[in-house]
Parts: C-alpha cells; structure tokens; sequence
C-alpha cells in the first residue's frame, strides 16, 4: 500500500458559506494535517476560463482550462501561472461562475486526480460538496456541514466587507440561494451528504464550537 492511501482523511461539505474553510483550515491546524479546499480548484478554473477568453458553455473548452491550471497552493498564497490570486477568486462572480461549470462532468473528471493528490500523511482534512461522497468515499470522518441560509449570507457579508469588497446583503443572499440549488439539483456529484456522513448545525454555533465537535468526532473514531 503506498503511504498516501493510508493516509485518513476528515471530509467537510457542506453549502456555500457554512464555514466548511475556516473550520477544515482550524481543524488541520489542531491535528498538524494538510488542507485542501476543493472549492478554489473550481474558483480558480473559473477565472482561468475568463482569462483565456474561453466561453463558459463551451464545456470542452472549460475542461481544458481545468486539466491545464497551473496552480501552486502555497500557505495562503495560490499561485496561478505564477500570479497570486487568491483574493481574486474569492470574488463573487468567480463564485458563481465556478458553481455553473462544476456542474459539467468533464470539469469535474479533470479535477478529480488533482484534489485525491492532496492526500498525504498524517492526514487530511478536505472541504467541498463531494468530498465524502466522490473524492475521497473511504474517509473515516464524515462532516456535513450546514447553517441557515441567513446566517450564511450575514458570515459572507462580513467576510468580503472585511476583505474590502462591495457587498449587498440582500444581493448576497439571493445569489445564496441560487447556488445552493444549484449545486444540489445538478446531475453530476451534486451537493448531498454522504450516507455515513454526521450533520453538524452551525447556525449557532461559534468556530470554536464547531472545530471542538469536530475534533470530539474524530478523538472517537481514532481511541
Ligand atoms: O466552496 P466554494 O464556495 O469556494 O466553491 C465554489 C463553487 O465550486 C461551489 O458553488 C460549487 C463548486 N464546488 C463543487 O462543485 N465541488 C466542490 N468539491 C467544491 C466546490
């Protein structure tokens, strides 16, 4: 057995702006694990298919862009073509552009190996919408990871506020919706949890709280 597959790994989905990033970046911290935050490989496909003028119904041409990205995740840089883009690809229009391409299953095919490549030893913690159910199906600790859409909306407002962006709640909340269909209705890894999965409901819930129940979870499948 090579050391990677024996490697465990945590799998966190859940929809757009559960926490899912900020609880599997806290959670790899606690455990001294790698991280891999599957959402920016579609972001960052995104903003590949607006730089290379590559239309984004044009399925083949968006599958391309995702075999081909140049990408080095580097702390809390990501370099794309050797760019640091890792605040641009939080914008919102990357968001929902790498909601509509995830949906083709050629894009998803071409990002499948790259994001199994992130599983290394002593462990992962992975964040998604198929981490559990697709990507990584044998992993030992299963999270779902919902919130109210409103209190996912008021986290992202904060967040990109924060980060400098201008933002309108009720816009913000709209696209919410929108996208959480979206990525649960469509034909191809869509956004369900996996039977094995345990739910964690962290309307309200501090990141605290919720990296404990986490960690609970694990310190019990592991002693
Ligand atoms: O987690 P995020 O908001 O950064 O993800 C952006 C989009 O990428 C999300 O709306 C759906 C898609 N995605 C996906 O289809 N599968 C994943 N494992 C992660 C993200």
């Amino acid at each position: 057995m090579s050391p990677s597959s024996a490697a465990p790994v945590i799998t966190i989905d859940g929809p757009t702006a559960s926490g899912k990033g900020t609880i599997a970046g806290r959670v790899a911290g606690r455990l001294g694990w790698a991280v891999l935050d599957s959402g920016a490989l579609y972001r960052l496909t995104a903003l590949g298919v607006l730089r290379s003028g590559c239309g984004a119904d044009d399925v083949d041409g968006v599958a391309g862009v995702a075999a081909r990205l140049d990408v080095v995740f580097q702390g809390e840089r990501i370099l794309l073509g050797g760019e640091d883009v890792a605040g641009a690809i939080r914008e919102e229009h990357i968001g929902n552009l790498a909601s509509r391409i995830a949906a083709y299953p050629p894009v998803r095919a071409a990002l499948l190996q790259r994001q199994r490549d992130f599983r290394r030893h002593p462990g992962l913690v992975a964040d998604g919408r198929d981490m559990g159910t697709v990507v990584f199906p044998d992993a030992p600790l299963k999270i779902f990871l919902v919130a109210d859409v409103e209190a996912r909306a008021e986290r992202r407002y904060k967040q990109l506020k924060g980060k400098g962006f201008s933002v309108n709640l009720s816009d913000l909340l709209e696209d919410m919706r929108i996208r959480d269909q979206r990525d649960r209705d469509r034909a191809s890894a869509p956004l369900v949890p996996a039977e094995d999965a345990v739910m964690i409901d962290s309307s309200a819930l501090s990141i605290e709280q919720t990296v404990e129940a986490v960690l609970d979870l694990w310190s019990k499948k592991v002693f």
